[in-house]
């Protein structure tokens, strides 16, 4: 079976083993293609199981990973007659003391996403009890065990791959042949779903998990890892060395595991983060930036002072061969990096700027800076929209989304009382309405509306903290987040035309963007999507072919070195006007719900990553600036 099916897999996606590589992976250019495969891997076996009429045991996860995999089994079931009458399904866990019923426990994520639409036995259903009590759980979880022993093992068991490199629930320290049992969630697991939950303290501590041993035994093993938030430890787990710190590399044992990965999940693998390492390159522009910067970070020298030696020992002799000398090399990377470096983000008036990364007309800019969420322009380019503003350009702020998820009951709560005071008939005021709905389990719209006014307020101040002026500042409220809840809807014609409109009645010289991947919720890709379709649209009109776009990399990411096209220097003052700036976003301080794994302030991350940036380039060979902030230049 395995061959049948690492065929399939290996005719859609990329299959290049290394000497660094320990489980069979394949990657995938994104996780819909990859997702169809792996269901229909699954379906041929419970095809196969019913010709010959046997049951088929199926482990299942709960998670992000899984849930397009569910839908092509539903859309299978569907459209194709896939019927799940042979199948009894085991999941892999569930939080400790959580009912059925709650919208965040794995029970109710199985029936949303896959039970309530296939025809599975409702007595083949397994999923850990999250409610069993700590006298009985020993118990329980031996029988649990048992009953997958029962039925003859697991035929197939589908993984995700938690960031501490759990699988299951089975957290560092997991041993080997551990069975199902209760366990302590690790803190970076916790953060992890702080949102799904409205923050870390809602979080369950315990969970049910099957174990390392019971992952093991299952005959077949694919783990899904999609994303960049995935990428290193799908590295440490493919590349490191057998260890219970990371328990997914006891997967390294078990003769038929595939790992299906979408190209960020694989980025940090050697093959491809540092491909000279492994194999015969063509050596693109790109990989020779990205090759010198790391050439130069491993042997702790500036660019100028590399060698032939250094390339020749460091797997880039053929990149020698192709350029001549290492001064050629380094002469010519020098002055690449060297010209990314400017102080005029609007291009600089009387001067030559053939190798300036902005032109010089026309001198007076009109700049159009979008924001996935109400502060991600400040965190990430404060200071170049101050210097822009300060170089008279005219610049326009537009806030995508109204960010509402992102602020607590507990400050929502301040505004509603300071709001109180101030009305006189409280009984029967809107403002008693707010103090009922503050304590409701699901937003209403009231709420919502609330808490979007107050991500709007602390938007504007943030920005006429820069001299932004008011009627330049647009609040998008793009539909597809205003869902009232975590939970988004697809991006729609909606989002577009209102994306569209904005940039046809401004005609910008220039866009910035988030074109940061990485947020919890995936909502700057959404946002970056509806720029990217906007701009499609109106590509041909005039204005367009003189417009460029900007990528910032959003609050919780910032681009390598070699991918930066403009870097904007700021002076110590600079910095700490940005940090001003950033403060009038006072919700989203402290507490804030979903900062994700980094328990930094975005302040404190933006100030360390420009600062970051900054000693890079040094190190690099540059002069010493005291932050940076960096940009990537998208082509259309
Ligand atoms: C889920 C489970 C976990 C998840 C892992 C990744 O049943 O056991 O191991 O697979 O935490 O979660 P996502 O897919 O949400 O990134």
């Amino acid at each position: 079976m395995k061959k049948n099916i690492n065929i399939n897999f290996q005719k859609a996606g990329k299959f290049e083993e290394t000497r660094f590589e320990k489980i069979h992976n394949i990657t995938f250019e994104n996780s819909i293609l990859a997702s169809k495969l792996v269901a229909k891997e699954i379906a041929e076996l419970i095809r196969a199981k019913q010709k010959e009429n046997k049951t088929c045991i199926l482990g299942l996860a709960t998670g992000s990973s899984p849930i397009l995999v569910y839908a092509e089994l539903v859309r299978l079931h569907q459209e194709e007659k896939l019927s799940f009458q042979n199948v009894i399904s085991f999941n892999l866990d569930e939080y400790y003391n959580m009912p059925k019923k709650h919208i965040q426990s794995y029970h109710y994520f199985m029936h949303l996403h896959l039970f309530q639409f296939i025809d599975i036995k409702p007595e083949n259903i397994h999923i850990p009890d999250g409610m069993v009590s700590k006298e009985n759980l020993r118990n329980y979880c031996l029988d649990y065990e048992q009953k997958i022993e029962s039925f003859g093992g697991l035929d197939y068991q589908l993984l995700g791959i938690g960031r501490t490199g759990h699988i299951g629930f089975n957290e560092p320290g997991s041993h080997f042949n551990s069975m199902t049992r209760s366990i302590t969630l690790d803190f970076l697991t916790r953060s992890d779903a702080a949102s799904d939950f409205f923050g870390i303290d809602a979080v369950p501590k315990r969970a049910v998990t099957m174990g390392i041993g019971s992952v093991l035994k299952s005959k077949r093993i694919v783990l899904l890892a999609w994303g960049n938030k995935k990428a290193s430890i799908i590295e440490k787990t493919i590349e490191g060395d057998i260890s219970s710190d990371v328990p997914a590399t006891y997967l390294q044992k078990h003769g038929n595991t595939t790992f299906i990965l979408d190209n960020e999940a694989a980025s940090l693998l050697t093959r491809n983060k540092t491909p000279w390492l492994v194999k015969s390159c063509e050596w693109t522009p790109e990989l020779i930036r990205k090759s010198v910067v790391w050439l130069s970070n491993l042997m702790n020298k500036s660019i100028l002072k590399l060698t032939d030696n250094d390339y020749n020992t460091h797997g880039m002799s053929s990149l020698l061969a192709q350029s001549g000398t290492a001064y050629d090399i380094n002469i010519d990377m020098f002055n690449h990096f060297q010209h990314t470096i400017t102080g005029w983000p609007g291009g600089k008036p009387n001067a030559d700027d053939t190798y300036r990364p902005e032109r010089e007309f026309p001198h007076k800019k009109r700049a159009l800076v979008f924001s996935p969420h109400p502060d991600d322009d400040v965190i990430s380019m404060g200071g170049t929209i101050d210097r822009l503003i300060s170089q008279g350009h005219e610049v326009h702020i537009a806030y995508q989304t109204s960010g509402s998820t992102a602020v607590s009951n507990i400050d929502a709560l301040k505004f509603i009382e300071v709001a109180t005071s101030f009305c006189p008939s409280k009984e029967e005021s809107y403002y008693s309405t707010l103090l009922t709905d503050i304590n409701k389990a699901n937003a209403t719209e009231a709420i919502w509306n609330l808490k979007k006014t107050i991500r709007q307020k602390e938007a504007l101040a943030a920005v006429r903290h820069l001299n932004v002026p008011d009627e330049n500042v647009y609040f998008l409220n793009l539909p597809f987040y205003e869902t009232g809840s975590t939970k988004k809807a697809p991006l729609g014609d909606e989002d577009i035309v209102l994306v569209r409109d904005l940039i046809d009645r401004i005609k910008p010289h220039q866009i910035y963007a988030a074109g940061d991947l990485a947020d919890p919720h995936g909502t700057h890709k959404v946002c970056l999507d509806s720029i990217y379709q906007s701009i499609e649209i109106l590509k041909s009109k005039d204005y367009m072919k003189e417009c460029r776009v900007w990528l910032y990399r959003g609050a919780w990411q910032e681009w390598d070195i070699d991918e930066i096209d403009m870097a904007v220097p700021m002076s110590p003052d600079q910095v700490l006007k940005k940090r001003n700036s950033i403060f009038h976003h006072q919700t989203q301080k402290d507490l804030v719900v979903f900062r994700g794994n980094d328990i930094r302030e975005f302040w404190v991350r933006a100030e360390d990553r420009n600062k970051e940036t900054a000693q890079t380039y040094h190190k690099l060979g540059f002069a010493d600036y005291e932050a940076f902030e960096a940009f990537k230049r998208y082509h259309f």
